[in-house]
Order: C-alpha cells, then structure tokens, then sequence
C-alpha cells in the first residue's frame, strides 16, 4: 500500500512515540502536533525528511488547521490522560480533551480529511455493571477524565452524522510499555511499579490490590491504529474497546515483576482514591469483527519488554 500522509497529534507522547516510530517505518509521511505538555521534546529529534512537526495547541483553530492541512488521515492522540490529574484540574482535562478535540474536528472537516483516529478511553464504562465491558453497555464515567474522553467520542460520531467525516474511537484498556514514564503524581501503575522496584523500593498499591485491570501492550496498541486507520471501509463513527481480552490483579502484577527483576518486594496499601474503577476487562470481539484486530503480546512478554527497557535506560 503506498504511504500516505497523516497527522499524528500528541505524537511527543508515550503512545505517540511508538506509532510515530512505525508510521514513518511503514513509509507514511507523518505530521505531528504537540504542545509538550506532557510529551517529550528530546525523542523527536532527528526523525528524517518524511516528519514534520507543529509545535502548540490543538485548541487554537489555527494551528489545528495548519497541522490537518493536505493530511489524508488524522490520528488523535493528544489529551491529559490522567484520573487523578482530572480530579485536581477538571478545567484544564476538558480543555485539552474535548475542546481540542472538536477544534481538530471542524480543521479535519473542513480539510477533507477521510478519517480521524482517535484514542478514547476504558475509563469511560466507570463502574458500569456490564462485565467484561462491551461497547454497547452505557458508560457511567466516575472522574472529569472520563467524562472528557466520554465526550470526546460523541463528538466524532456527531461530525460523522453531520459533517460525513469518518471516524473511530479506540478505547485503550491501561496502555504499558517501554518509555512511559514512571515519576510524578499522575505516573501509570506498571511504569511507577517498575520504576520502584527496579530501585529495590516497594510498589505503593491504592486499595487492596484485588483490582483487576486489562492491561494492554503498547504494540498492540499500536497495531491497533493501524489497522483502524487503514481499513478500507468506512467507520462511521464507532467506538471500538482496544484491549487484551485478559485481566490481572496489581498483587498478580506485583508477582510477575519481583520474578522478572528478581526481587521480592511486598506492596505498601494506601487508601483507596476516588474515581479509580474496581475492575477492567475489555470485551474484544467488536475490533476482530471491524478491523481485524486482536492483540498478540502476552501480559508476561510485555512486562519484560517493558522492565528490559528500563534496566538499559539505566545503565546509559
Ligand atoms: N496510557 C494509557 O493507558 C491510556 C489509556 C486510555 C486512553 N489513553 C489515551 O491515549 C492518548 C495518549 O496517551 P499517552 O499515554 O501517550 O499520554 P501522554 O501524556 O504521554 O501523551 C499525550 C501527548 O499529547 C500532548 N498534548 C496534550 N494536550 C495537547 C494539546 N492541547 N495540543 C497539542 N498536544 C497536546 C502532550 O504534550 C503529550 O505529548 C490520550 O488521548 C489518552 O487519553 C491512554
């Protein structure tokens, strides 16, 4: 299939690195936005003549219809993902998710754009009682985040009914994987689990650490966009569980990361924190079905991809 050309938004982030990685690597012209907010500047530097990047906000119209311009197809990625981080600034989560998001929207429209890829978010089912979670279940969002990202969906599949512009919304179940990072306030459990034992510190778990979570590996994830942004025939607007079809308990993760690292650190348990869901589980029929996708990486090999990762950041 010749490359085609794609603006990446968030592309400086964790997810958006690794896709802009395999983009360029399957001859796609790549452009990307970002406003380093999160992201991390250091990794775009020398990505060769078919990247381009527009440093800034999404949310202002003109930097978004600079970034869609002459681009076939968009895939979005730029938010603030983080629960806690929502509940401290709901403000500044709806910002940067759903006004961006519809700013990026009416550029893409307007610009002709086939179709837009978008990450949406597990977190968005919140303790809805339906088990594993199937994407015709009502959401029930349980923080600003999930709310944000909730929103994010029904504006794509509203520009599709009223503008005709395709698109999908990928729900991520818990995204791991080399280059997220493990520090701050708002770090995802698997990087700060890892960041902390690897320093022979014990993991702080919020709860008992009973809770279950579908966690996805970052390849797949990607792979995931790939299929969906390719795949020939419209989507119309649906919104799509990107997950493992499996789920493990943090005291289970804990486990396999003392095996991996050889260490046998006991988690510290912290009080519970509002808006975080009990237990995760993607319902992956809809992809295979859609776009044929399934993920293919075991929870164990991702882990060790992941810790390999963080080991030879180390040393260097
Ligand atoms: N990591 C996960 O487990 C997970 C799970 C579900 C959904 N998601 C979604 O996947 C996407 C990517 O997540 P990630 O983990 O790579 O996050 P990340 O924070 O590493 O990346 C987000 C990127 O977007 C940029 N950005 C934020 N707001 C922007 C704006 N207004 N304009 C331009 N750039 C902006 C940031 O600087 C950053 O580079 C997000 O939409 C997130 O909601 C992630």
């Amino acid at each position: 299939m010749p490359g085609k050309k794609i603006l990446l938004t968030g592309c400086a982030g964790f997810i958006g690195r690794h896709l802009l990685e395999r983009l360029l690597a399957e001859g796609h012209a790549v452009r990307g936005i970002d406003d380093f907010s999160t992201g991390d500047r250091g990794r775009l530097a020398a990505l060769g003549k078919d990247f381009d990047l527009i440093e800034g906000d999404l949310g202002d119209p003109a930097k978004a219809a600079a970034a869609v311009r002459g681009r076939e197809l968009v895939i979005h990625l730029a938010s603030r993902p983080s629960v806690p981080r929502s509940l401290a600034h709901p403000r500044e989560s709806a910002l940067a998710s759903v006004l961006a998001t519809v700013t990026l929207l009416e550029a893409a429209a307007r610009a002709g754009a086939a179709r837009v890829v978008q990450a949406a978010s597990s977190s968005a089912y919140g303790d809805s009682p339906v088990f594993p979670r199937r994407e015709s279940a009502p959401p029930r969002p349980l923080s600003p985040y999930a709310a944000a990202k909730l929103a994010q969906e029904a504006y794509a599949a509203a520009f599709f009914r009223c503008r005709g512009l395709d698109s999908v919304s990928l729900r991520y179940f818990n995204v791991f994987g080399p280059g997220q990072n493990p520090a701050g306030p708002y770090a995802a459990v698997i990087a700060r689990f890892i960041g902390l034992m690897a320093a022979g510190r014990r993991p702080e778990i919020y709860g008992d650490g009973g809770q279950t979570r579908d966690f996805t590996y970052v390849a797949d994830v990607v792979e995931a966009n790939l299929a969906a942004a390719l795949h020939p025939r419209p989507l119309e607007g649906e919104v799509v569980n990107v997950g493992s079809g499996r789920r493990h308990s943090l005291r289970e993760l804990i486990d396999l990361l003392n095996d991996i690292l050889g260490t046998s650190l006991e988690p510290v348990c912290l009080p519970a924190r509002p808006g975080d869901v009990r237990d995760s589980l993607a319902e992956v029929e809809k992809a295979r079905r859609l776009f044929g996708f399934e993920a293919a990486t075991p929870f164990r090999r991702g882990l060790e991809l992941t810790v390999a990762a963080r080991l030879r950041e180390n040393r260097f």
